[in-house]
């Protein structure tokens, strides 16, 4: 199988780190032109990576085409460019809906893909909308694949993974206080690392325990982190979350 990457960028780069960590069978990639120096650099790194002199040759030449591009790039150039009928589409474009890509590329054999950057590691959720045999069975060796039947219902997904900003951010601000506690950044940094790693794992291992339990379960009735949840409930922090997403999800 070729498979073809069109914008080479952030997530292409992490896609393709994933692909070759991966067990996946293909004969070679496809990559654009642009951005040049990432497209040089990953050529150079892996061998079964190419690039193509433009656009539709990349198209021709794959089996699979991967749009990773913006929204305002697709909308400006994909009227340009000519899929055949059947050919495999995966678009990781945010706001763009199927039912519009299939108008703009004259194509109907189209899948929406979330990947995240840490697919480069193989780890985290990849949604896939709607259901794809061929896409689950690709992507199962990059992450952890959530098929959604309905694209009107994939838009959640899109909300909440706009969350990596400002997760980053949470976990910034409070290394931050530590080090204004006198505590060196690089011992504060790899402990609130650490700390919300173990976090995320516990709660992925813990199947059978729902998420409002581990809530109620990590926390001693008048202790400390009953005290520090009910505050920030108190100073409307989940309300907030919860508007913002309600502002994301308008997007999508
Ligand atoms: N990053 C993520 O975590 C993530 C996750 C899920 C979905 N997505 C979606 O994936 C898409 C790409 O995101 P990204 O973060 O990878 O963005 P990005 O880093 O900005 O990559 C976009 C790429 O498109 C290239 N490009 C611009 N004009 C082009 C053209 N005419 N022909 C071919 N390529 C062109 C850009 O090249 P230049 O630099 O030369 O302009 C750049 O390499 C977006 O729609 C985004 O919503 C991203």
């Amino acid at each position: 199988m070729i498979l073809g990457f069109l914008g080479t960028g952030h997530i292409t780069t992490s896609v393709i780190e994933g692909i070759f960590k991966s067990k996946l069978k293909f004969k070679k990639i496809y990559i654009s032109p642009r951005n040049n120096m990432i497209a040089k650099k990953l050529s150079k790194r892996f061998k079964k990576v190419y690039i193509s002199k433009n656009n539709q040759q990349l198209i021709d030449n794959s089996d699979w085409v991967f749009l990773a591009i913006t929204p305002q790039v697709a909308n400006k150039i994909l009227k340009l460019l000519k899929f055949k009928k059947r050919k495999k589409i995966i678009s990781f474009i945010s706001t763009f809906k199927i039912k519009d890509l299939k108008f703009i590329t004259k194509n109907k054999n189209i899948t929406r893909v979330i990947p995240l950057p840490f697919i480069g590691m193989k780890k985290g959720p990849v949604i896939i909308s709607p259901k794809d045999r061929s896409a689950k069975s690709f992507f199962k060796h990059l992450g952890k694949v959530i098929e959604i039947k309905s694209e009107k219902l994939s838009k959640g997904f899109w909300t909440t993974s706009s969350f990596m900003a400002s997760f980053y951010n949470l976990i910034f601000v409070t290394s931050s206080w530590l080090i204004s506690k006198g505590i060196k950044q690089k011992e504060a940094d790899q402990y609130v690392k650490e700390l919300f790693l173990a976090l995320s794992e516990d709660a992925v291992q813990k199947k059978n325990i729902n998420l409002k339990r581990l809530v109620s379960e990590s926390q001693t009735p008048g202790g400390t982190n009953a005290s520090v949840l009910k505050n920030l409930k108190k100073n409307k922090f989940y309300k907030i979350q919860i508007k913002v997403l309600n502002e994301i999800f308008k997007k999508f």
